[in-house]
This record gives C-alpha cells, sequence and structure tokens, in this order.
C-alpha cells in the first residue's frame, strides 16, 4: 500500500492541523427514510474511523466540530440524542484511544453541558493529557463568537485587575485567551456535504486555513476520503497574504 503519509500528503507542505464541519447527518438520514439518529448514530462510526486513520496521514491535531453552540435551536429529542451519543462515543471509546496515545480535549462552552458529559470529558481529558500522539480536539457548545466574547471578558478582567494595558492587547494576547491556546492554528477547514458557509466555527483560527469542502456526507466519510481530501491540501499553494 506504500507510505500512506506519502500518498496522501506529497509534494506540498503537510497539513498537521486538520479542523472538520461534521455536517450531513441529517441527509444521509433522510435519504434513506431513517430518523435522523441514525444518521447521527452512522456519523459516530466516521469519527471513529477518521481518528483512527488520521495519525497515519500525518495529522498532529484533528479538531471536529460535534456540537455548535447554535444547535441547542433543534428539536430537545434531537439534542437529547447527541449528548446521548457523545457520552456513548468516549464511554466505549476511551480506553482504545488511551491505548493509542490520543489526547482528548476539548473547545467551546463543554463546561455547560450536562453535568454526568462535563464529569466524563473531565475525566477523559485527565486520563490522556500526558499521551503524546494524535490531538483530538472536540468542539461542544462551541461558537467563534462566542469564544471571542469569552477571550474579550477575559482581556478586559486582567485590565481591570491592572494585569494588562490596553495597548498589551496583541494578538497573541487574545490568542492565549482563546480555547484554542497551545494549538497550532488549523491548516485546513475541511466541510462534508457540500454546504459552503463556516457556521461559526473557528472565526479568529481559521483566518488563513485552506477551505475544502466535499460533497460526501459525513456518515459516508472515511479514511480514503480524509486521503482525498489532504491531498487536495498538498495542491494548494499557501501565501499568507506574501507573493
Ligand atoms: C451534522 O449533521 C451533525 C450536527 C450538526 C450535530 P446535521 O444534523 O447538521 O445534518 P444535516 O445538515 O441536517 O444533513
Ligand atoms: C455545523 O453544522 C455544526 C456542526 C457540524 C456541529 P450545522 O448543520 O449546524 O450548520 P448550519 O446550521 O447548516 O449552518
Ligand atoms: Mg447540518
Amino acid at each position: 500500500m506504500g507510505d500512506p503519509v506519502g500518498d496522501a500528503q506529497s509534494g506540498g507542505e503537510r497539513c498537521r492541523h486538520l479542523a472538520i464541519i461534521m455536517d450531513g447527518n441529517g441527509r444521509w438520514a433522510k435519504a434513506r427514510r431513517l430518523p435522523r439518529i441514525a444518521g447521527h448514530r452512522e456519523g459516530v462510526e466516521a469519527v471513529r474511523r477518521v481518528v483512527e486513520a488520521a495519525p497515519g496521514l500525518g495529522l498532529d491535531v484533528l479538531t471536529l466540530y460535534a456540537f455548535s453552540s447554535e444547535n441547542w435551536k433543534r428539536p430537545p429529542d434531537e439534542v437529547n440524542d447527541l449528548m446521548g451519543l457523545l457520552k456513548h462515543y468516549v464511554q466505549s471509546e476511551i480506553n482504545a484511544l488511551h491505548k493509542n496515545g490520543v489526547r482528548l480535549d476539548f473547545i467551546g462552552d463543554w463546561q455547560a453541558l450536562r453535568p454526568d458529559l462535563v464529569d466524563l470529558l473531565q475525566r477523559a481529558r485527565t486520563r490522556t493529557a500526558g499521551n503524546r500522539g494524535l490531538k483530538l480536539v472536540m468542539a461542544l457548545n462551541y461558537g467563534g463568537q462566542g469564544e471571542l466574547v469569552r477571550a474579550a471578558q477575559a482581556l478586559a478582567r486582567a485590565v481591570a485587575a491592572g494585569e494588562l494595558t490596553p495597548e498589551a492587547i496583541t494578538a497573541e494576547a487574545l490568542e492565549a485567551r482563546l480555547d484554542t491556546a497551545g494549538y497550532p492554528p488549523p491548516d485546513a477547514v475541511l466541510r462534508t456535504s457540500g454546504e459552503l458557509r463556516l457556521s461559526n466555527f473557528l472565526l479568529w483560527q481559521a483566518a488563513y486555513a485552506e477551505y475544502i469542502v466535499t460533497d460526501t456526507l459525513w456518515p459516508d466519510f472515511d479514511g480514503a476520503a480524509l486521503a482525498q481530501a489532504l491531498a487536495e491540501f498538498s495542491r494548494r499553494e499557501r501565501r499568507f497574504g506574501g507573493r
């Protein structure tokens, strides 16, 4: 099969941090006349496949948009199903993730989720904190605008406490207060199911990310589709405003 890293990311710069907007679960279910939960269930299988394939394809950080701060607008039953699946995923995968050296982390206002979930997520995070393999960052109750508002509040508190002057508010000072502090910005943002919008995802961090869209619905996504997306990334020319 050859060298998977070389095959997927030959030539150009390597994508180290990929952020995925996992979209299309509902449409996958609808096409099969199944309830939306069936699509979300298959979506969890796609998460398993992608997390397994990611390190072999050269990724250091994989950020997954699992639940947005706007997804609370969905019917309570669907929100409940999503929370249940999140719990099931972490409970059933944590041993395998830990064994594979995955470091699990979360961004977004995840501490505002159900107490049983917060407890589970906190324990998973602590347990895998020392791991050296793939950094798997799940965006839970995440919204880019809310994250920036919280960072602005943290900066304002530091100024009010006399720890910071307004002039010391730099891009770096703000970045240090984002949920993603300590992670490199995503090299690419991938959205499945053909939708051409960011939906409040990593608004600051994706400033220079390559945007990749695939028509594949998330439940159909797998390692081969991931390799294809990374191959597309390797064909892009990044400029960062230079020439
Ligand atoms: C993505 O699939 C899952 C979440 C947003 C949690 P959707 O549920 O948005 O699927 P579509 O967009 O309706 O097909
Ligand atoms: C974005 O997908 C959020 C996640 C994938 C978790 P949505 O399906 O919620 O986005 P919109 O509503 O179509 O913009
Ligand atoms: Mg959607």
